[in-house]
C-alpha cells in the first residue's frame, strides 16, 4: 500500500508499506478520503514538540473496515467509518472524569502514531464510528474537524441568547460559527478575523456580522454598537487575544481558548475577577463522534461550505503548499484515495 509520510521535518515521501494487519480490538480501513489539517503541515515542517518521525500524518479520514482484528465481530466488515484520532487508557483521572482527550497516556493518531494519509490504517475498533447510510462520504470526512467545535460548545454551552464573538474565520472558527447558528441557534454570532475573503465564508456559515480588524479596532466597533460579547471563542489563538476578550467580554461572560502558543498571554486578575468571567480551553474532542453524526443526519451544520479544494493523495505536497499559501481562497483540502 502507498502512505504519505513525513521522514522528517520538510521531507515528504509517498511510500510503499506493507498492508497493515489488524491486532487484537482493532479493525483495518481501506481509507476514501482524508482532510487537511494546521496540525498536519506543521508536522511536516517541524514545527508541532509532539510529532516523532517519521510519521504517516492525517487524522481527519473516512473509509471502509476491509479486516477485523481478534475480538471484533466480521459482521463490522464494510463498514463505513469516520475515525476518531484520540486513542486513550480508559482508567486515568481524565479519562474518569470524561476526558480521554486529555489522558495521560494520549496518542493521536497521527501524530503520535501512524495516521490516515494512508490506502489503509489500523485503528482501534472502537474510535471506528459507523456512518448512517444518508451521510455522504464528503460529509462523513468531515467529523473530526466539527468534533472540535463540538467540544469548544460542549464546554461553553451557548444559548440562544448568547451574543458570541469568534475570533479567527479559518476551518476551525468556521466549524464554530456553524454549531453555534445552526445547533445552538444562537442569536448573534459576530467574527473578527484580517482577511476579507475568509470572513466571507464566516457570513456563508452563518455569521451575522463580520469584522475585518486588519486596519480597524474590534473595541471600537463593538463599543459604536454598545456590543459586549456573552461568549467570546478564541479560534485564531494569538497570544493577545486573551487579554482583548477579558476587556471585550460582558460580565458573567464566557471565553474558550483553543491555541497551543507557549508565548505567555498578559491578563489582569481584575480584568476575570471584576466581571467574573469563565474561562475554558478545549483541546481535540472528548467522545464527540456520535454527537457531530447526530448534527449531520440532522442537516445541522453544512461541511460543503468549508471544502474548497479536492485533490488526488498523489498531489499531496502540493495541496498542503495551497494550504499553506493561499488563506484568501483555501480553506478545507480533501485528498481523495484510488478506489
Ligand atoms: P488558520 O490559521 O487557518 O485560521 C486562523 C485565522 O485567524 C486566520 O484566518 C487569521 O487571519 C486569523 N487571525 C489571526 N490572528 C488574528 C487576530 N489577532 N484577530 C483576528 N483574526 C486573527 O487556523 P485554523 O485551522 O482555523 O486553526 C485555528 C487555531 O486553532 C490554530 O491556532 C490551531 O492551532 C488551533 N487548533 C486548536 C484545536 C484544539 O483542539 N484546541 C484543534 C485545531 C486547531
Ligand atoms: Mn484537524
Ligand atoms: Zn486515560
Amino acid at each position: 500500500m502507498k502512505s504519505i509520510v513525513i521522514r522528517q521535518p520538510d521531507e515528504l515521501v509517498i511510500e510503499e508499506r506493507t498492508l497493515p494487519t489488524p491486532a487484537a480490538g482493532e479493525v483495518r480501513v481501506k481509507v476514501k478520503l482524508a482532510g487537511i489539517c494546521g496540525s498536519d503541515s506543521h508536522i511536516y515542517r517541524g514545527h508541532n514538540p509532539f510529532a516523532k518521525y517519521p510519521r504517516v500524518i492525517g487524522h481527519e479520514f473516512f473509509g471502509v473496515i476491509d479486516a477485523v482484528g481478534e475480538g471484533i465481530s466480521d459482521a463490522r466488515l464494510g463498514e463505513r467509518v469516520s475515525v476518531d484520532p484520540v486513542i486513550s487508557c480508559g482508567h486515568c483521572y481524565p479519562c474518569s472524569v470524561g476526558k480521554p482527550n486529555v489522558c495521560t497516556s494520549l496518542v493521536v493518531l497521527g501524530v503520535h502514531r501512524d495516521g490516515g494519509f494512508s490506502e489503509y490504517a489500523v485503528v482501534p475498533a472502537k474510535n471506528a464510528w459507523p456512518i448512517p447510510d444518508a451521510i455522504q462520504d464528503k460529509h462523513a470526512v468531515m467529523v473530526e474537524p466539527f468534533t472540535i467545535a463540538a467540544n469548544v460548545t460542549g464546554q461553553a454551552k451557548p444559548t440562544p441568547q448568547d451574543v458570541a464573538l469568534v475570533y479567527g474565520a479559518g476551518p476551525m472558527g468556521l466549524v464554530t460559527v456553524q454549531a453555534l447558528k445552526g445547533v445552538y441557534k444562537v442569536s448573534q454570532v459576530i467574527v473578527v478575523d484580517r482577511i476579507t475573503e475568509r470572513l466571507a465564508m464566516a457570513e456563508q456559515s452563518g455569521a451575522d456580522w463580520a469584522i475585518n480588524n486588519a486596519d480597524r479596532s474590534l473595541q471600537v466597533e463593538l463599543e459604536a454598537k454598545g456590543i459586549k460579547p456573552t461568549l467570546i471563542i478564541d479560534a485564531a489563538c494569538h497570544p493577545s487575544i486573551l487579554q482583548e476578550a477579558v476587556n471585550l467580554a460582558s460580565p458573567a461572560g464566557r471565553i474558550v481558548l483553543m491555541g497551543f502558543s507557549g508565548e505567555p498571554s498578559q491578563v489582569a486578575q481584575q480584568g476575570i475577577t471584576g466581571k467574573e468571567l469563565t474561562v475554558y480551553s478545549s483541546r481535540l474532542n472528548a467522545n464527540k463522534f456520535p454527537v457531530v453524526i447526530d448534527w449531520l443526519e440532522k442537516g445541522l451544520i453544512d461541511p460543503d461550505k468549508l471544502v474548497t479544494h479536492v485533490m488526488d493523495y498523489r498531489q499531496v505536497g502540493e495541496a498542503i503548499g495551497v494550504f499553506e499559501k493561499d488563506q484568501k481562497r483555501c480553506c478545507k483540502v480533501l485528498l481523495t484515495f484510488a478506489e
